[in-house]
């Protein structure tokens, strides 16, 4: 099997509509994305499959979808006004701007990765640059109308706690759940979506008594890295990996990445930190409100400590993209299949007539993809030859091809082709759709 590249995976992502460069016919956006019609049903199909494992499957977790704009205050409490940011140096020579942290060297002297020039740090100290992207509320743009795109869906989390924790009558341990959008001023995005200004993510702040943090925490590490393998990433591809103390973030005790092995190299799927009760404190001192919890049995008032994994919806779409794909020699031909997991595929089954211009076999294969689609995602198509379609779905990643021919409308049975297998069985029509069920369910 050749290697998968980075170069393969965005030219199927375009090829079959997956993902788009942002505003194309503009000369594109630099590092912004638009998911396309296959593309919004793989992200989709993540998304649910990691609200339904972590909140409808669970007995301890709520939903929450709250504003992407917050209070300015909510930032300055975070400590992302102050602390979200990456120390930069401008090259002197070259005039290229670079993280201090991707310059390669030692010390105060590293060296300009554009000219090549030494920089010295200490004659060219480096500035602080602040990651969150500033907007302004109403129409006057003055000091007091600032706020922020969120960098993290997790305030949102924090400031809930206490309207989840009364209106669901919450004891610990207990966490509340979230997908949406978060905005960086990346200073170096790309590798494709992997890093950007605008994406997406899944995020839990699970709450947690203190003495029961440290259990909680490896509780989540082993239950987060266990999702991705159920849902098809090869183990052998997936690690963990925790923070050294001199990497952790402001906020955190303790952090373990799990991480993919991308055809650019190892890299971060998801965290799963212990924050300890460093956000309720902090929003607790700000807001002057009172975010502590009651533990009726134990007749104690404490903050409580969170867990929380954090995840990327574009990264973990990314991973499962680049580990489904797969190049096979089929008869002297290379075939390109997509083997998500049946959960993850975008369309479930292709309906295909044998030949177009028969209104016969259309008007069925027709009838069979409306009789379908009440219960599967199922696509008809017949804008090409046979072997060329099937090839198409493979692509994408569909899971049976159900083909009609002019002997179905003799024997009322239909040709059902595996993507994996590429193994056809022909099934009666009456059958046919227990015999999906049973594969895809
Ligand atoms: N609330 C904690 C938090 O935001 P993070 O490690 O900064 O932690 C969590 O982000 C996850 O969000 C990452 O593991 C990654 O999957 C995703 N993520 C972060 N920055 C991203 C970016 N610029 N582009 C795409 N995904 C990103």
């Amino acid at each position: 099997m050749s290697e998968t590249t980075m170069e393969k995976i965005v030219s199927l992502c375009k090829r079959r509509g997956f993902i788009f460069p942002s505003s194309e016919i503009y000369g594109g956006l630099a590092s912004t994305w638009d998911y396309g019609p296959l593309g919004v049903e793989l992200k989709r199909n993540v998304k649910n499959a990691w609200w339904k494992a972590v909140v409808h499957g669970r007995e301890d977790m709520e939903g929450l979808d709250a504003a992407i704009l917050m209070h300015p205050e909510t930032w300055k409490a975070s400590g992302h006004v102050d602390g979200f940011s990456d120390a930069l140096v401008d090259c002197k020579n070259c005039k290229k701007r670079f993280r201090v942290d991707h310059l390669p060297g030692e010390g105060n002297i590293r060296t300009c990765p554009g000219c090549k020039k030494e920089i010295d740090l200490t004659a060219n100290p480096p500035r602080a640059f602040n990651l969150m992207l500033k907007t302004y509320l109403g129409p006057i743009e003055d000091d007091g109308a600032i706020t922020y795109l969120r960098p993290e869906t997790a305030q949102g989390i924090f400031v809930n706690f206490t309207n989840v924790l009364d209106a669901r009558h919450r004891k610990l341990p207990f966490g509340i759940a979230q997908i949406g959008k978060s905005f960086r001023n990346e200073i170096t995005p790309g590798n494709f979506t992997f890093r950007t200004r605008e994406f997406e993510q899944m995020e839990i702040e699970y709450f947690v008594t203190p003495e029961s943090a440290g259990e909680w925490y490896e509780r989540w590490v082993a239950e987060r890295f266990a999702w991705y393998v159920r849902l098809g990433i090869r183990a052998d591809s997936l690690r963990q990996r925790q923070h050294a103390a001199d990497e952790l973030a402001h906020y955190a005790k303790g952090c373990t990445d799990i991480e993919y092995l991308f055809p650019f190299g190892w890299s971060e799927l998801e965290g799963i930190a212990n924050r300890g009760d460093f956000d309720l404190a902090q929003h607790a001192q700000r807001s002057g409100k009172d975010l502590t919890y009651f533990d009726q049995p134990a007749n104690r008032r404490f903050l409580p400590y969170v867990i929380e994994p954090s995840g990327g919806v574009d990264r973990a779409t990314l991973a499962f993209l680049v580990d489904a794909y797969r190049e096979e020699e089929v008869k002297g031909a290379t075939r390109v299949v997509l083997g998500l997991n049946k959960e993850l595929a975008p369309f479930k089954i292709a309906v295909l007539p044998l030949l177009k211009n028969r209104p016969d076999i259309v008007e069925l294969a027709r009838k069979i993809t409306g009789g379908l689609k009440k219960k599967f995602v199922v696509k008809y198509d017949d804008t090409a030859a046979i072997g060329k379609l099937y090839r198409r779905q493979d692509e994408i990643g569909t899971l049976y091809c159900v083909t009609v021919d002019v002997q179905s409308l003799e024997d009322h049975k239909v040709t059902v082709r595996d993507r994996d297998t590429m193994q056809q069985d022909r099934i009666d029509l009456e059958a046919l759709e227990d015999y999906l069920t049973t594969k895809l369910t």
